[in-house]
């Protein structure tokens, strides 16, 4: 039998042959190297994911108690509609654009249910290549390492616009309009929503309404990725970006995850929402992704979503929900606040306070690649290559391992 099938193996197979090998993703790659990694003092600071203060991923109260409820339901398992859970879809809906937005009253929102924040980056950016054809999307410098990838795949063409400033380790909003004020009409603009990965640095209120009247006056279309609703300073005042440009009426794409603050990573729960300046043309825009959706994957999953709608529909459970949420929030400014302070004991001459001031679960801490792979290869510390860290996944535990390691390899790349 063996003889047989690899005599009719090498032809059919040639073209195979050529296929090289591709690099490890530099985000999720790094967490399958820590997995291998057998040293017990690891720590992960590399993937964007909350573990709690004894290091673990929680499960949140509110989740499991609504997965209860649905067992107790016995809810059938037919296909969903194409564009998703009708009732996550209108209360994450809510959620985003708020219970007063007008343009939700108007009609002028549509939402589908996608597979996670990716998934929603990924039929967004599907649908621009079909509807402006040859337009080029400007992301910030930096963003999160997929966001470039994505938008290529799809085939749109890919910008930057300058974001972050190294020195100040704060954001670079002249630098940053300068550039969006002289991008071609009809380009596409993609903003983070709060919490900005990689860097952790948001625009304030004020600098927000900067942003939107330049991409006004360019007749720019938006696409704000909200991955991190509510690991900044509420739901509600994260989601300020997103209900100030709907209400500008500026074309808006917005992607949303329930990865990170419903803490579902693995069951992929996502919507991406499209903000028209009519009720019919949003008709039109859900009818294009339910064709994209129809040609891609069909329908999308059922569990995580109805988790997501079980607790929006439920005063209790929701109140449960914000409030976990809350000490998530809390405890990663602790986090910040504890490192900041550990490795400014350490008389290393630097200022480390920009640790407090940036928001979310990142924070980008300007170590030169030289540092993090001494972090990794001496220490057991995986961080992202570009110095990203994800300060939700340091707790009282592994903190002092973490100063004194980074204060040591810093010592000795100076020398
Ligand atoms: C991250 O940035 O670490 C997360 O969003 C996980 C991912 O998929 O990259």
């Amino acid at each position: 039998m063996a003889d047989h099938v690899s005599a009719l193996i090498p032809d059919a197979h040639r073209v195979f042959a050529q296929i090289p090998t591709a690099p490890d993703d530099p985000i999720l790659g790094l967490t399958e190297t820590f997995r291998k990694d057998p040293r017990p003092q690891k720590v992960n600071l590399g993937v964007g994911v909350y573990q709690d203060g004894a290091g673990v991923v929680p499960l949140l109260g509110a989740v499991r108690k609504a997965e209860e409820i649905l067992i107790s339901k016995g809810l059938s398992r037919s296909y969903l509609p194409i564009e998703g859970h009708a009732t996550f879809r209108e209360k994450l809906q809510r959620l985003v654009f708020g219970e007063t937005s007008s343009a939700l009253a108007e009609g002028r929102i549509v939402s589908a249910q996608t597979i996670a924040g990716s998934g929603a980056l990924r039929l967004g950016a599907d649908l621009l290549v079909f509807a402006t054809p040859g337009a080029t999307i400007y992301i910030s410098d930096p963003s999160w390492a997929n966001h470039q990838a994505i938008f290529e795949r799809a085939g749109l063409k890919v910008a930057s616009y300058p974001y972050f400033d190294p020195a100040t380790k704060a954001l670079h909003l002249s630098a940053m309009l300068e550039t969006l004020n002289h991008i071609p009409e009809g380009s596409i603009v993609l903003l983070h929503a709060c919490c900005h990965n990689p860097s952790g640095v948001d625009p304030s209120r004020e600098q927000w309404q900067q942003i939107a009247d330049v991409l006004a006056a360019r007749n720019a279309i938006a696409f704000i990725d909200m991955a991190y609703q509510g690991f900044g300073d509420g739901p509600h005042e994260d989601a300020y970006a997103v209900r100030l440009f709907a209400e500008r009426g500026i074309p808006l794409f917005v992607s949303t995850s329930c990865s990170k603050n419903f803490g579902l990573y693995a069951e992929r729960v996502g919507l991406l929402s499209f903000v028209a300046n009519n009720a019919h043309t949003a008709h039109c825009m859900l009818t294009q992704w339910k064709r994209l959706i129809r040609g891609n994957y069909s329908s999308p999953p059922f569990h995580g979503a109805s988790i997501v709608a079980e607790i929006l529909s439920n005063r209790e459970l929701e109140a449960e929900w914000i409030s976990q949420l809350a000490e998530m929030r809390t405890r990663i400014k602790e986090q910040r606040g504890l490192l900041a302070a550990a490795l400014g004991g350490k008389g290393l001459d630097i200022d480390f306070s920009f640790m407090v001031e940036h928001r979310g679960m990142f924070t980008y801490t300007g170590f030169t690649e030289q540092v993090v792979d001494r972090l990794r290869d001496e220490h057991a510390i995986y961080m992202v290559r570009s110095g990203r860290m994800c300060v939700a996944a340091l707790n009282n535990s592994n903190i002092d391992y973490v100063a004194e390691s980074i204060a040591a390899s810093l010592r000795a790349t100076m020398r």
